[in-house]
This record gives structure tokens, C-alpha cells and sequence, in this order.
């Protein structure tokens, strides 16, 4: 396709800016020997937000067109009372992207579809990228909710995007059951699953902002299984957690390449 895959790691609540300079400078000259010649692949690490002020200064100082920075959650305000949180602004300072609606978000710490969706609206209108995240459960998969609970998801996270926005973001299908947990979805599995989020899409906003949307697929990603999803046609990249903070990174990244 003419999207450019996009192979995420999101750190979740790993490394404190010391722990996390110090690997960013490991893995940065390795991703920027792989990506700096390939145009039709991006990386974008997104560490803990205490840590992204020290992660973006190593990649300031090591440059890479292609590795950008992301945070892995933030608030929908502008700013104000709101103790504890972080405003799009702030972000947009240093990255260029955001997770939004992490299932770990929305199991641990309640985050609803509404919710989701306002940040969602938010992070586009203060230029960030969001990465928003959909999946189904273990009981919802078994009991065959999978497109029924995704359906929803999609309609309700991403409403009220204007033509402009709706090319714009990122979507991740990251089914709960395959989150760090060994057992990968089969490729074929989340393609599926995957091209039933862009046809919802598309009956939403349109067949040219779906094709223009990039899907990632997230959940036990490692270097030995990322070629298989890379090779579904609708999958376009990964969003990887355990193995984002190993040099298998990297691996990835360079499988993917
Ligand atoms: O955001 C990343 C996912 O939750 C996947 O995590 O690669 O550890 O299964 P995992």
C-alpha cells in the first residue's frame, strides 16, 4: 500500500528518564541505520511522560527523520485544575503523537469511549497524532462480540472527526486477550478484524480517509512473529509493548524494513 507503516512501542509504566535515555541512546543509532534510508516506515517510541523530556533530548541530539516521539496518554483540556494530569499543549512541545484509550486505560482507570473520543478531538486539534486503541476482551471473543464491541468502539472514540482529521489518525486493534500475554492473535485473525475497522470507518467518514488510515495491530508482538502481520494487506504496522523495551525492538523494526 502506499501507507506508511508506523512500528510503535509503547514503554507503558517502564523506565524513568534515566533508564530511558540511556536506552534510547542504545536502540536510536540501530533504528536510524534502518529507517533513515526507508521512507515507507516510521518508528515512534513513547515512554512514561516523566521520561519523554530526557528521551527527547537524546533524539535532539541524534536526529532521525522517521523516529518521532510519543506520550501514552494525556487530558483534553487546555490547561487549568486538573491536578495530576497533562494538557495537548504540553505534549505537543515534544512529540508528536499520543496513545489514546489504551485498554489498560480504560480497564484500570475507567476510561470510557466518550472520554477517548473528546481527547481524541483534542490531540488533532493541537496537531498531535493519535494513536486510539480498540479491542475486545477474553469473554467478548469467545462469545463472538468481537465486531459487535469493536463496531461501538469505533463509532463512539472517533465521532465528530471534520474531513480534514479524519485522514489523520492512527488506529490500534489491540485484542485485551493477546496483551501481554504470549498468545499473539493469528495474522489472519487480526486482519480480519482489522479490515472490518476500516470498512466501519469508511461507512463513517468515507473509503478515502479509511484507505488513508493507518491500523496497527498490537498484542505479544515480538521480531519472530511481526513479518506475518506485516504481510496481511490491511495490517500496517505494530504497537508493541513487552518486547518495546528490549533490543528485539529494533529486530522488529528491522524485520519490518
Ligand atoms: O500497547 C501495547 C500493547 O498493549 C501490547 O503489549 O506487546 O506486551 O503484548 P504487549
Amino acid at each position: 500500500t502506499s501507507r506508511t507503516a508506523i512500528i510503535a512501542g509503547n514503554w507503558k509504566m517502564n523506565l524513568g528518564p534515566q533508564q530511558a535515555s540511556s536506552f534510547a541512546r542504545e536502540i536510536l543509532p540501530s533504528l536510524g541505520d534502518i529507517i533513515r534510508h526507508n521512507s515507507s516506515l516510521m518508528s515512534i517510541l513513547c515512554p512514561p511522560s516523566i521520561s519523554l523530556a530526557a528521551v527527547h533530548k537524546v533524539m535532539e541530539a541524534m536526529p532521525i527523520p522517521g523516529v518521532e516521539l510519543g506520550a501514552q496518554n494525556m487530558y483534553y483540556e487546555d490547561k487549568g485544575a486538573f491536578t495530576g494530569e497533562i494538557a495537548p499543549g504540553m505534549l505537543k512541545e515534544l512529540c508528536t503523537t499520543v496513545i489514546l484509550g489504551h485498554s489498560e486505560r480504560r480497564t484500570y482507570f475507567g476510561e470510557s469511549d466518550e472520554l477517548v473520543n473528546k481527547k481524541t478531538l483534542a490531540a488533532l486539534a493541537y496537531g498531535l497524532r493519535p494513536i486510539v486503541c480498540v479491542g475486545e476482551n477474553t469473554d467478548q471473543y469467545e462469545s463472538g462480540e468481537t465486531q459487535s464491541v469493536i463496531k461501538s468502539q469505533i463509532q463512539q472514540s472517533l465521532a465528530g472527526l471534520s474531513e480534514e482529521q479524519a485522514p489523520q489518525i492512527v488506529i490500534a486493534y489491540e485484542p485485551i486477550w493477546a496483551i501481554g500475554t504470549g498468545k499473539a492473535a493469528t495474522a489472519r485473525g487480526a486482519g480480519e478484524v482489522i479490515h472490518f475497522i476500516r470498512y466501519t470507518y469508511a461507512s463513517i467518514y468515507g473509503e478515502s480517509a479509511a484507505q488513508a488510515i493507518r491500523i496497527l495491530y498490537g498484542g505479544s508482538v515480538t521480531s519472530a512473529n511481526i513479518a506475518e502481520f506485516m504481510a496481511h494487506p490491511d495490517i500496517d504496522g505494530g504497537l508493541i509493548g513487552g518486547a518495546s523495551i528490549k533490543n528485539d525492538f529494533v529486530e522488529i523494526v528491522r524485520t519490518t524494513a
